[in-house]
């Protein structure tokens, strides 16, 4: 398996370099309206943003800011194939304009904006990002009627584009076989609160990280591995420091990112060499992870009823029967803006004390004996 990555420098308001209905999901985060750190950017892309700002008129700005993003929602619609999925992180801002101090609620704003576009609004996800901050506390401190609850949490909305897609094929059925998670996966990832507490953040970028409001890399490789299959093609109009695109690499799909400001992207290129062992490192701890969860579910409930063919470990639903993990096996990044990866199957003989393990743990759980063959 081979996938391709590119990054193009433009302005995503106008996609001209993609195709209708050509991109299998959309993983992004826009500039967050309201947010002090994005107005010089709103304020280049409209003026009508510098000068509501300038007369103290936050309403105005707000609506301003949005109909910047507006523009690149209509683009995605058009992109998206039908029955793609595209999920927005956005926070929700609070600011003091003119004196008065008020919530801008940048995910409802674009919760409207996709239903009038005609996408379907699907279940969020809330992400928690809890502060220790001492300060984080606004308003009145201590006295009643002056003071407000902190924002602790983002969201992730969930969309999607016309009727459910369809695997009608054989290959088509296979091909979701084998980009399906497992069970415990599916707990987890389909929980509708997540928090990155402790979970190890792959990518550094030093100053452009804190200047570019990147997400966490555990966060696209969820949705990316929720939301779409091997060798589809993953958009992301906000590129900044790429995470889309390396989450995408990791996950064995294809990736187009679109971003504005041209200092990202040697950064992105720069970090293309070293994420083969970052993105090796997010499987192997998947494979671990599993062997553990089965490990302790045989220990509390017995034996499992499934095995996994391609690694040979048991599962517990026929679901993940098929379910095929790849491990990266060269990247190859071109200063024409693009990265090539290649991949290999991770297969059952890969790691003999692994096999060996999985032999025991195959024996103590009394799952299906053709499972054995390692
Ligand atoms: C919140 S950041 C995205 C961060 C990204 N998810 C990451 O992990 O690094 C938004 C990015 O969108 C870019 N941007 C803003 N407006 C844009 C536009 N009209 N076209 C393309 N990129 C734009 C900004 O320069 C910024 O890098």
């Amino acid at each position: 398996m081979k996938t391709r990555h590119r990054i193009i420098l433009a302005d995503s308001r106008i996609m001209k370099d993609i195709g209708d209905d050509s991109i299998d999901l959309a993983v992004t985060s826009p500039p967050y309206p309201m947010i002090e750190m994005w107005d010089e950017l709103f304020s280049s892309l409209s003026p009508t943003c510098a000068d509501t700002l300038k007369l103290g008129d936050g309403n105005a700005a707000f609506e301003a800011m949005h109909v910047e993003l507006d523009m690149v929602w209509r683009e995605l619609y058009r992109v998206l194939k039908p029955g793609a999925f595209a999920c927005i992180n956005i926070g929700d801002a609070t600011r003091t304009i003119g004196e008065r101090f008020r919530l801008y609620s940048n995910h409802s704003r674009i919760v409207t904006a996709f239903r009038t576009l005609g996408l379907d609004c699907l279940p969020v996800i809330l992400w928690r990002k809890q502060t220790n901050a001492p300060n984080k506390f606004m308003g009145s401190g201590m006295l009643a009627a002056g003071a407000y609850v902190t924002l602790e949490h983002e969201y992730v909305l969930v969309f999607r584009k016309d009727a459910k897609r369809q695997f009608s094929t054989n290959a088509e059925k296979s091909a979701r076989m084998k980009s399906a998670f497992f069970w415990e996966e599916r707990n987890k990832w389909f929980s509708d609160v997540w928090d990155f507490k402790g979970i190890v953040q792959g990518l550094k970028h030093g100053d452009l990280r804190s200047r570019s409001g990147a997400y966490p890399l555990e966060l696209a490789y969820r949705l990316i591995n929720m939301y779409s299959l091997y060798e589809d093609t993953v958009l992301d109009p906000f590129l900044g420091t790429g995470t889309t695109t390396f989450a995408s690499l990791a996950c064995g799909r294809n990736s187009v990112g679109i971003e504005i400001d041209g200092a990202f992207s040697s950064l992105i290129l720069e970090q293309a060499d070293s994420f083969l062992g970052i993105a090796n490192e997010l499987v192997s701890t998947r494979i671990g992870d599993h062997r553990q969860f089965i490990a302790s579910r045989v220990q509390s409930k017995g034996s499992m009823k499934y095995v996994n063919e391609p690694h040979g470990f048991p599962v517990i639903t026929r679901q993940e029967t098929a379910l095929q993990l790849h491990r990266v096996t060269q990247i190859v990044s071109s200063p024409g803006l693009s990265i090539e990866a290649s991949y290999e199957p991770v297969g059952r003989l890969d790691d003999s004390a692994c096999a060996e393990r999985e032999k025991k743990l195959l024996r103590n759980t009394g799952a299906k004996q053709g499972a054995l063959d390692l």
